[in-house]
């Protein structure tokens, strides 16, 4: 049985379902977010130590300023609610990508991740105006300035995710296969899960089973 230690998740979907069911996009980031709340409750019966989530990509500018806007609405009234209670259930909060946004944005970013510093349940990292290839460049830009030796060991040192271990498996909801820029370094191992459902569709059991597959693969990690 492996052990299951962290899980990231790219949360797609959420457009479509909004059109289909509301004729709305932003309807759909809206059910989306009740999915986050419920894969963080699931997660945490799981026992599983990190969860990480793509929430906005760096291409994901390229959408329409209303729908932009409105996910960022969406993001600064989750942690405007919900940070007592996160903090309260022992999570730690952290965020990863380039972090250029609003001062007041910016300011409540660093305040959640300074609150829940030190909690221990469950690490959320949520990829916020993320992109790995920006996330590589910027790891080799610091490595040179450095006089290690280039390898593993140090290069992951330069990483955003430094400290957090690789993932043991992605899921991707939303009948898409592919990894979209995320975590392209940190997935070289993981098991990958592609998943028909929308995110707003996507529940607990759907995230129950997949847990149960991986826990019975064979992971040789280029052994035999
Ligand atoms: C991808 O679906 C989803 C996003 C770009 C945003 C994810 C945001 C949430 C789940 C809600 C907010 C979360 C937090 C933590 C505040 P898509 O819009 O690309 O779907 P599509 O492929 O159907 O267009």
């Amino acid at each position: 049985m492996n052990p299951i230690n962290h899980v990231a998740i790219i949360m797609d979907g959420n457009g479509r379902w909004g059109l289909k069911n509301k004729k709305s996009r932003n309807a759909g980031h809206k059910a989306g977010l009740k999915t986050v709340e419920k894969i963080i409750k699931a997660s945490m019966k799981k026992k599983i130590k990190f969860l990480t989530l793509f929430a906005f990509s760096t291409e994901n500018w390229k959408r329409p300023k209303k729908e932009v806007v409105y996910l960022f609405n969406l993001l600064e009234d989750f942690l405007k609610n919900q940070l007592e209670s996160l903090h309260k259930r022992n999570i730690k909060l952290k965020f990863i990508g380039s972090r250029n946004f609003s001062k007041n944005l910016n300011k409540l970013l660093n305040l959640a991740e300074k609150k829940t510093l030190n909690n221990e349940n469950l690490q959320i990292n949520l990829a916020l105006n993320y992109g790995s290839k920006i996330e590589l460049l910027e790891a080799f830009k610091g490595m040179q300035k450095t006089k290690a030796k280039v390898n593993e060991r140090n290069f992951i040192k330069h990483l955003q995710t430094k400290n957090i271990p690789d993932p043991d498996l992605l899921i991707r909801t939303g009948n898409t296969n592919r990894l979209s820029n995320f975590l392209l370094w940190q997935l070289a191992y993981s098991e990958i899960f592609f998943e028909k459902k929308l995110w707003p569709d996507f529940n607990k059991n759907d995230y129950y089973k997949i847990l149960d597959k991986f826990k019975s693969i064979k992971r040789n990690f280029g052994n035999i």
